[in-house]
Formats: C-alpha cells, sequence, structure tokens
C-alpha cells in the first residue's frame, strides 16, 4: 500500500512539529508493509507572504488529491493585521470547509506520571481522566451568517448560530459510534436554556438517546460542563457538542492533561482525506527555539494512521511509544513545572519518542 499525504506545516512552530511528526512516520513506514508519499503545500502566514492569500487553490486540490492531510498550526503577529478574510486562521476554516470535515475529535487523557503538572489538586484526579470530545466543524457560529451594519446605537456587528436538522444529526452519529467503542457514556454540552439552535440540538439528541439505551445520556448546559470539567473531570467519556463550545471546552481540557501540548486531534468527513493537526497554536514566541513539544503533533500522526489509513497497529505503537517515553521522565519544557533534569527540545524528544518504537 502507498498512500499520499499532504503536509501543511504553516507558521511558528509548524514546521518544526511536523518535521518532528514526519521523522517518526518514516520510521513506522519501515516497520509495516505500507509507504508513505509526503507533499508540502503553503498555507496560513506563509501562504499570505508567497501568494497573497491564506488558502492557495493548490494547497486545496492537493489536500483533496491525497489520502491524509497532516497540519501543522497557523498564524503570527506579523499577520494580525490583515483583513479579516485574509487572516490565516481563515485558511483553516476554509480547509475543513472544503474537505467537509464536520467531525472533530479531540481526545484529552491524563498520563499518570504527569498528575503532579494537572493543575487540579491530586485528590480530585487520582482516579484519572479520558475525556473525548466531538466537536462539530463546520457549522454553527464559526460559518454563520455575519455582517456590520446599522443598528440602534450605530454601527453593530453581527455573528448567527444555526444548526440543520442535518448537521446535528451527523454529528450526533459520529459521536455514538466513538461511545459505543469507549465507556458507552454521552455528554452532550449546548445551551438549551437560552439558544434555539440548541434546542434543536437536545431534542436530536434526545431521540438518539432513546434509540441507543445501550449508553447512558446526559444533556448539560454549556456553563455547567465548564465548571464540571474543573470539579471532576472523571465524570466525562465522550463530550458532544457545537462548533464554538467545543473549541472553548476543549482548551480547558487540555490543560488538565498538564499542557497544551500533548492534545492531537482529527477532523473528519465522510469520503474525503482527514485532516490531522495539534490542538494547540502556532506558538511564534518559541519558534525556532527548539522549545516546541513535538508530542501533540506526533500524536495526530497516530490518529491519522488510525482513521485516515486505518492502520490500527501502527497508531498504537506510535501511542505506546509515547507513553513509555513520558513514563521514562522525559519532558519539555512546558510539560514539567518544576522538572528534575533538564528538558529535552524538539529534537530530542522526536528522538526519545523513535527510541521507544525500534
Ligand atoms: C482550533 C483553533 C481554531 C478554531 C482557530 C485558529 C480558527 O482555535 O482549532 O481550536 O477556533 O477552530
Ligand atoms: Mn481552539
Amino acid at each position: 500500500m502507498n498512500y499520499k499525504i499532504a503536509l501543511l506545516k504553516g507558521d511558528g512552530i509548524g514546521p518544526e512539529i511536523v518535521d518532528s511528526a514526519v521523522k517518526v512516520l518514516k520510521v513506522i513506514e519501515q516497520k509495516f508493509d505500507f509507504s508513505l508519499d509526503f507533499t508540502e503545500y503553503p498555507i496560513g502566514g506563509c501562504a499570505i507572504d508567497r501568494c497573497g492569500i491564506p488558502l492557495p487553490e493548490e494547497t486545496v486540490t492537493g489536500c483533496q488529491n491525497s489520502d491524509a492531510v497532516l497540519l501543522g498550526a497557523v498564524g503570527g503577529p506579523q499577520w494580525d493585521t490583515q483583513p479579516s478574510k485574509n487572516r490565516p486562521e481563515k485558511a483553516l476554516l476554509g480547509i475543513r470547509a472544503a474537505l467537509g470535515l464536520y467531525v472533530n475529535l479531540r481526545p484529552a487523557k491524563l498520563y499518570p506520571p504527569l498528575i503532579d503538572e494537572c493543575p487540579l489538586k491530586r485528590e480530585k484526579v487520582e482516579n484519572g481522566f479520558d475525556i473525548l470530545i466531538v466537536r462539530e466543524l463546520t457549522g454553527g457560529i464559526y460559518f454563520g451568517e455575519r455582517g456590520t451594519r446599522e443598528g440602534k446605537y450605530g454601527r453593530e456587528a453581527y455573528d448567527t448560530e444555526c444548526y440543520s436538522v442535518m448537521e446535528i444529526d451527523r454529528i450526533m452519529k459520529a459521536a455514538f459510534d466513538c461511545a459505543r467503542l469507549r465507556n458507552k457514556k454521552i455528554t452532550s454540552v449546548d445551551k438549551a436554556n437560552v439558544l434555539e439552535s440548541s434546542v434543536l440540538w437536545r431534542q436530536i439528541f434526545n431521540e438518539y438517546a432513546a434509540q441507543n439505551p445501550d449508553i447512558e445520556c446526559v444533556s448539560m448546559f454549556v456553563d455547567n460542563a465548564a465548571m464540571q470539567l474543573v470539579r471532576d473531570p472523571s465524570q466525562f467519556d465522550v463530550i458532544v457538542t457545537s462548533n464554538m463550545f467545543g473549541d472553548i471546552l476543549s482548551d480547558e481540557a487540555s490543560q488538565l492533561t498538564g499542557s497544551i501540548g500533548l492534545l492531537p486531534s482529527a477532523s473528519l468527513g465522510k469520503a474525503n482525506p482527514g485532516l490531522f493537526e495539534p490542538i494547540h497554536g502556532s506558538a511564534p514566541d518559541i519558534a525556532g527555539t527548539g522549545k516546541a513539544n513535538p508530542i501533540a503533533t506526533v500524536l495526530s500522526a497516530a490518529m491519522l494512521l488510525r482513521y485516515a489509513l486505518h492502520q490500527e497497529e501502527a497508531a498504537k505503537v506510535i501511542e505506546s511509544a509515547v507513553n513509555h517515553t513520558i513514563e521514562q521522565g522525559w519532558r519539555t519544557c512546558d510539560m514539567s513545572v518544576n522538572p528534575s533534569s533538564a528538558p529535552l527540545n524538539t529534537a530530542e524528544m522526536t528522538d526519545a519518542i523513535i527510541k521507544n518504537i525500534l
């Protein structure tokens, strides 16, 4: 088997962490009977510099013609003055929409050796937690009608949250499929006490709950969910929620794991190639310093093997190598508040992971 992988390295630490993940994938490829062909395409700020726009056509077509996409991160202060429709972040939204990637899987679990990096008191997380946030990714307020206009108080700007039955239905299906393979519990997060779109969301979730008696189903308002995440994260298994609530709750959950530098994500659609990326940003302040943690991107590569290429065994080899590396005590500087030894840099962490594969 030969697979085509599109690499969208992007800006800031993007190129460094994608290089790390590719180094790991090249080792994996030697151990399994498949090969990977990597092709780079520009995205984000570097694409603005090169082609004038953050998501050039060649990038979209390149991704569409691949088996999977591995992305680093986009954005940086030098592009903050771009008009909003030409910002690097627009490229992310654009590629998600162009590939129809409506399911965003964001796992957040506590690695036992990192329990003291979790900002919660030890006794609150002694039982660990393993959460999968299933975030709707191509609808809601991110893609709703927007604009500026003259209103009652003069000039105003607006965005709208809109969800169709079709969009809610397909994300629920994905979430229930995930829950069935895990601990069979789903918490649907909405704001149905205020928002009409959430009333519809909750109604469809309730229909799924009635049809799937093997899954424990809970509905929760988003403000409560944000609180429950820091009160007792172990109560959650799968969380299914809208685009914006999922954006916010996944950053909150990431901090509970000890570092946002650990969290991968998978964005999936129906037939199109999936896109795999760390949930953190481009961290321009540490770009080029060797401080970037490659783990989130390496784990994103594992998700790519699992969900896009159906190479489950290869995915597991990467995940257990990362587990092992953390158990051995190796840390990058974001992973350790009180390091007992000097933290590893990006290349050293990558090599520590690779040693655990060989
Ligand atoms: C994320 C990011 C993006 C989002 C931004 C950069 C558009 O925060 O992937 O979580 O809000 O989806
Ligand atoms: Mn985010």
